[in-house]
């Protein structure tokens, strides 16, 4: 199996999660995209959908899915979607494709939160991926200075603008021991918007795409 044949297998596993009669949440990616294509086969049986990016809400617009804004629903069952990285812990790094402080939101007000993910994508330790850090564009040279005292490698993510407008710093070279207290200290920096650091909220269950087929952990 190649590595988008295991993300499709998750992602069309994912949506056993999904229960009839609510608005799912609904990630950014290739995986995700493998989900909203499951997800069109069913969509009839669901009220909607609150994206977490704007090529995702026209993805599924393209599909014919109802996409709501995040201010007029009251709950979402499920958020489904990808991870550049997750620990047995199922703490992540998100944010290679930029959407991650959208997808913190959907993820923290989501009642269960499914990762769908390829085998590769689970590590030992955080951080061999570069950590995705969303800035307002005014303070980057003093975030990224704060970034080099808590021992990181911050580069700007070049000709990118993410869909709030500002910029990503993609932050190298950390061996990320505490991920939850990691992400409070990147947070607590003035001029960061968020992290792509998942762990103060992890996932609920990752479903992980083998050459055995999907394993769960939870
Ligand atoms: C998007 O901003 C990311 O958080 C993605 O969820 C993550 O990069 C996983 O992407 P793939 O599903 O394309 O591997």
């Amino acid at each position: 199996m190649t590595q988008d044949e295991m993300k499709k297998l998750v992602a069309e596993a994912a949506i056993s999660y999904v229960e009839a009669g609510t608005i799912v949440g609904v990630g950014t990616g290739s995986t995700a995209n493998h989900f909203i294509d499951a997800l069109a086969k069913i969509k009839h049986k669901i009220d909607g959908t609150v994206a977490s990016s704007v090529a995702s809400a026209e993805r599924l617009k393209q599909h014919g899915i109802p996409v709501f804004d995040l201010t007029s629903v009251n709950e979402i069952a499920v958020y489904v979607d990808g991870a550049d990285e997750s620990n047995r812990y199922l703490h992540l790094v998100k944010g290679g494709g930029g959407a991650l402080t959208r997808e913190k939101i959907v993820a923290a007000c989501s009642d269960k939160f499914v990762c769908i993910a390829d085998e590769s994508k689970l590590v030992d330790t955080l951080g061999t991926f570069p950590l995705p850090v969303e800035v307002i564009p005014m303070a980057r040279s003093m975030v990224a200075r704060a970034l080099v005292k808590l021992g990181g490698q911050p580069v700007y993510r070049e000709g990118f603008v993410t869909d709030n407008g500002n910029i990503i710093l993609d932050v190298h070279n950390l061996v990320i021991a505490e991920p939850c207290k990691l992400e409070e200290q990147i947070n607590n920096i003035t001029g960061v918007v968020t992290n792509g650091l998942f762990a103060l909220r992890p996932a609920d269950v990752l479903l992980l795409g083998t050459q055995d087929g999907v394993r769960t952990i939870t």
